[in-house]
């Protein structure tokens, strides 16, 4: 792994011209070794904007900074939410869609439940009631006829389940869903990415229970509490965070970023679409959007500097992408209106995009944030 770039940025003498000079990079710490070790074997969900390939970076700076208790806003796939955990902080995973949350439940929570051989014999058994919500719902657009009676099937003894266990099982199930998916996405409902992968034809009773073995290999306590929650943001009660790690989604300068229009089948399977409003005439049966100021180049500036006022008492590590909106530098400025001191840590991160065949690359460049 190549060390990350950093300098050390001040914001004095005008916020709009902070001065720049070189840092040491300080050593790899044996907690942040560890702890990215152990993020490795993290179940990974296909998630937009994941950073699990960050994690011994962010681990490294995770280890540089004082206190025991951290909140990852915006948890997401979970993976950074579970590296705090492994390094020993109290950590409080938050996102506003429900199931990273119950990722984050599962994995950041849970200190000690797994599932038995026998809850996922249940779980992957005959069911225990006659609903088919799924299997008529999605009837011809995701899945095969079995897979879909074996997600209201599973549905049915998850409803009986309650605590770490049931989220286990959402989250197995979910993963599952995502797993099965071509590209792990629902903007689109026939096989035009079907390249008769083992993901594609194994039974999602089958994938079922992977996850669930795979969800269960990470259980694990540090003795810290840690929690879930589900929240927009500016809702969270800011006291009481040492460290707040913000990974927002960006405006990205072309396509949009909307999680719901990607990923609304497993929102909606992680509560059984309880709660939420399909739109009944879109081709792919999504969810409605769920706004968020981060996504859009008119509201993402102010959306940032009040995330920053708000977690002013916190020191902030944030995650930026140089192909996102903002700019770096802006990123900058608003952080320095919170906090005295703002470095910056370029990290070269190659993204890997098309098949084997045709593969082709594009430098971005990942920033790491840190105002204290
Ligand atoms: C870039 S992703 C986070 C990725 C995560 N760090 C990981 O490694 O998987 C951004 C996340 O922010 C969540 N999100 C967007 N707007 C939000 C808001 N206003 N409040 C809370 N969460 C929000 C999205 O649901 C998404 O999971």
């Amino acid at each position: 792994m190549a060390k990350p770039n950093s300098h050390r940025r001040s914001p004095s003498g005008g916020a709009n011209a902070p001065r720049l000079f070189e840092m040491a990079t300080t050593a790899p710490q044996s907690s942040a070794a560890r702890a990215a070790e152990a993020s490795a074997a993290f179940p990974r969900l296909r998630y937009m904007g994941s950073k699990y390939r960050l994690v011994p970076y962010l681990a490294d700076v995770f280890a540089e900074l004082e206190g025991g208790s951290a909140l990852d806003a915006f948890s997401g796939s979970g993976v950074v939410s579970y590296t705090l955990k492994a390094m020993g902080y109290s950590v409080t995973a938050n996102d506003f869609l429900a199931f990273p949350t119950v990722i984050a439940d599962a994995t950041v929570a849970n200190d000690d439940v797994t599932l038995s051989d026998d809850d996922v014999a249940r779980l992957t058994g005959p069911a225990i009631d006659d609903r088919d919500f799924i299997q008529t719902k999605f009837d011809g657009l995701y899945f095969t006829h079995e897979d879909r009676v074996f997600l209201d099937s599973a549905w049915s003894h998850i409803d009986r389940l309650d605590g770490a266990k049931r989220s286990i099982a959402i989250a197995s199930l979910v993963l599952a869903a995502a797993r099965k998916q071509p590209r792990g996405v629902f903007t689109f409902t026939d096989l035009r990415y079907d390249d008769g992968r083992r993901d594609l034809r194994l039974p999602l009773r089958e994938h079922f229970v992977e996850a669930a073995a795979a969800y269960n290999s990470v259980v694990f306590g540090t003795g810290a509490p840690c929690r879930a929650i589900q929240s927009d943001v500016f809702e969270i009660d800011p006291v009481g965070f040492d460290l707040v790690y913000l990974d927002p989604p960006y405006a990205p300068p072309k396509d949009d970023n909307c999680y719901i229009k990607r990923y609304h089948f497993l929102e909606g399977l992680s509560v059984y679409w309880r709660g939420l409003e399909i739109m009944e005439d879109t081709r792919t049966k999504k969810l409605t959007k769920r706004f968020t100021p981060f996504s859009y180049k008119r509201t993402i500036v102010d959306a940032l500097r009040d995330t920053f006022k708000r977690f002013s008492e916190s020191t902030i590590v944030l995650s930026y992408s140089s192909n996102a909106v903002p700019d770096a530098e802006t990123i900058e400025r608003l952080l320095g209106e919170v906090k005295s001191e703002v470095e910056v840590r370029r990290i070269d991160h190659r993204y890997h995009f098309g098949t084997h065949q045709a593969a082709s690359r594009r430098e971005a460049v990942e920033y790491l944030f840190i105002g204290r």
